[in-house]
């Protein structure tokens, strides 16, 4: 009897023995399934959530995702693609970074930023192909010359019996204030045939030549800027003869859309939600990286550019070209 009970006490000692050894080997176990998860498979980065247990591969996050960059290949003149309008001047300094060239001569000479400007004499030789011949009325513009246009069109007004306000709120709609015009960044211009220069009404877009246009302009990067049906988006009339540069990309992309430049922006997620750009806001963006609007504002007095045409401003004076 006794020596069963030895026995028995015996195998009792060797069982519990057993679990301590099962125990401490289930516990190493954890411990090494635990720092291989945490430092091997994640590269020692524990800023992640504890519940990710995927394998995370680690990525420069300079490098932009590989569908951005496939985009961008498609863009031409990328730099071109911005706003320019009340909420979101040129800056002070723009007319200095630009350069100008002639694009087209009658009267006066016309210029248009450079880069701008083959896209142009490549659209006028394509209309002209085609039995067009495009005439350009109004393309690059000083501050200056922007703001005798918008002082002309508000004293024309007044001059037919409107009052000073009336006449302000009314050109507004029609002339953009110095620095927030298209034509002062040099990427815009107004095109009529010869035949047919009136800008007091739409007539213009009865004429083949604005067929043409609405056909192929956007074939050459310009887009028809101020929509029908837009002006309480825009803030400016329907404007069948005024263009912008925007590049090949995206005037086709704009055109698609059916949208208007601001509405596009929207679209994109590239304003505020209250017009105001906050990414492709323009050329100057790179070198430009504080939102300061004292750096947006155009100061009073703006030395004529260089290259403008040579035409003595008093030979404008009774020329209101919106
Ligand atoms: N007519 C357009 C809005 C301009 O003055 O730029
Ligand atoms: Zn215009």
């Amino acid at each position: 009897m006794a020596r069963t009970k030895r026995y028995k006490n015996q195998r009792r000692v060797i069982i519990l023995r057993g679990m301590k050894y099962l125990l401490i080997i289930t516990a190493l176990l954890l411990a090494l399934a635990f720092v291989l998860t945490k430092f091997v498979f994640k590269g020692g980065d524990d800023t992640d959530s504890a519940e990710s247990g995927t394998v995370t591969v680690s990525v420069n996050e300079t490098t932009p995702p590989p569908e951005e960059e496939e985009e961008d290949e498609n863009i031409d003149n990328k730099w071109a693609m911005f706003l320019v309008n009340k909420k979101n001047p040129l800056p002070a300094d723009y007319d200095s970074r630009i350069e100008t060239k002639v694009v087209f001569e009658s009267w006066r000479e016309y210029f248009l930023d450079v880069r701008a400007a083959e896209y142009l004499e490549k659209m006028l030789k394509a209309a002209e192909k085609d039995g067009i011949d495009l005439y350009v009325v109004s393309a690059y513009r000083t501050i200056e010359y922007q703001q005798q246009n918008f002082d002309n069109s508000v004293q024309d007004r007044v001059d037919k019996g409107m009052s000073y306000d009336d006449a302000y709120a009314d050109t507004l709609a029609e002339v953009a204030l110095p620095g927030e015009s298209e034509h002062n960044a040099g990427l815009a211009l107004d095109i009529m045939v010869e035949e047919y220069q009136n800008m007091d009404d739409d007539g213009f877009e009865d004429t083949e030549a604005f067929a043409w246009l609405d056909k192929h302009a956007a074939e050459y990067g310009f887009i028809l800027r101020y929509p029908k049906g837009k002006q309480e988006i825009t803030g400016i009339i329907y404007e069948p003869w005024h263009y912008r540069f925007v590049g090949v990309y995206y005037a086709n992309e704009i055109k698609k859309s059916g949208l208007c430049l601001e509405e596009y922006y929207e679209q994109q997620g590239w304003t505020d939600g209250n017009g105001k750009a906050t990414k492709m806001r323009g050329p100057w963006e790179e070198d430009d990286k504080k939102d300061d609007p004292a750096e947006t504002t155009v100061p009073k007095e703006t030395e004529p550019k260089k290259t403008m045409a040579a035409t003595p401003h008093s030979e404008q004076k009774v020329t209101i070209i919106v």
